[in-house]
């Protein structure tokens, strides 16, 4: 039985991933880590700290893991307040991970990287999976090191590193995190508590997102599909649709003309204006088949019906 390890399982990624893992596989092969005391969940957790190299391989071979997810790391927005933590974080819980890989304690791993390795200097529109790269946030420097680091390993070592630039994620079940994008997730649930909303962002920051259906569905493909057609050996660029606030909130006050969003940009707006406005991901689709299912519509049908459950 091929037993794979979640670390950062209580996140918002983590957690649809850990449902989609172990109603796929075997419950009792997907494992669970975090740096929280518990998990929501009732699959086997454990608390690990994903910097603590030591702790990590105890678990892995403990359990003889041959998968890992590794999804622990410090996002865009909060990596700001404490960049050197970030970098701490987010570059050696990677080298705990590829190491494992190197020396053939686990077969493969998933890795995701982020579209903050684009800069203020990459195209704005359609961006290219090869283009100038120059991330002006550390959350960006330490993905975009994290990819090289990842291609080099799989080029000089053979291992078995798949890695996604996700663009930001819309889902209803966890909150994210501290990233650029949360502003996406926060306003369905203003919404749906007939709150107003204050966004951090201007009215007409187009940005790249996908919905977590699409995403949860990326990391399966990419983790399943034979890797000879892996031509990418560091990071696909993916895409889902691309949106801007006032587009969804046009589409809620459509719904819900009570319903009222106010624009105040912070810090966060720099690093949005800094990211593409769209996604390039010929490649993605090319070598496995990439195809997102989810369109703005779609995506806002199932934030207000999930989220209207829910709350
Ligand atoms: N959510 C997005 O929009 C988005 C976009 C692009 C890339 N990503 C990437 O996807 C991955 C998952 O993102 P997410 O949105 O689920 O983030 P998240 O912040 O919601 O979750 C991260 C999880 O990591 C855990 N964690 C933090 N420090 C840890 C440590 N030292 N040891 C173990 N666990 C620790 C946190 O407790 C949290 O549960 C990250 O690598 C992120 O960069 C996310």
């Amino acid at each position: 039985m091929c037993r794979r390890l979640i670390i950062g399982s209580e996140g918002q990624l983590g957690t649809e991933l850990s449902r989609f893992l172990s109603n796929k596989y075997d419950s009792d092969s997907i494992i669970l880590t975090d740096i929280r005391e518990e998990s929501k969940s009732e699959l086997i957790y454990h608390k690990l700290d994903a910097i603590n190299y030591k702790e990590l391989e105890l678990i892995v071979k403990r359990y003889d893991i041959e998968e890992i997810y590794h999804l622990a790391a410090i996002l865009s927005a909060k990596g700001e307040e404490n960049p050197k933590m970030t970098w701490d974080l987010n570059m050696t819980s990677l080298f705990n991970v590829l190491e494992l890989a190197k020396n053939k304690i686990v077969k493969k791993v998933f890795w995701p990287s982020s579209i903050s390795v684009f800069g203020n200097t990459s195209p704005k529109n359609n961006t290219n999976q090869f283009c100038v790269m120059e991330p002006d946030t550390i959350y960006g420097i330490s993905k975009l090191s994290g990819e090289r680091w990842c291609e080099y390993y799989n080029i000089k070592y053979g291992t078995d590193i798949r890695s996604l630039r996700f663009p930001g994620i819309i889902s209803y079940n966890t909150l994210p995190g501290g990233g650029t994008t949360d502003y996406a997730v926060e306003i369905f649930y203003s919404y749906i508590r007939k709150e107003n909303y204050k966004c951090f962002l201007k009215k007409d920051t187009l940005l790249p997102m996908l919905f977590i259906d699409d995403a949860i569905e990326s990391i399966d493909k990419i983790m399943t599909v034979n890797r000879n057609k892996l031509s990418i050996k560091s990071s696909y660029n993916l895409s889902g649709f691309s949106v801007s606030p006032d587009m969804i909130s046009n589409i809620l006050i459509e719904k819900d003309p009570s319903f009222i969003v106010s624009f105040k940009p912070d810090f966060r707006q720099d690093i949005a204006d800094s990211w593409p406005n769209s996604i390039n991901d010929d490649h993605a689709k090319k070598d496995w088949g990439w195809v997102a299912k989810f369109d703005l519509d779609k995506t806002v049908n199932s934030m207000v019906k999930n989220l209207k459950i829910k709350i």
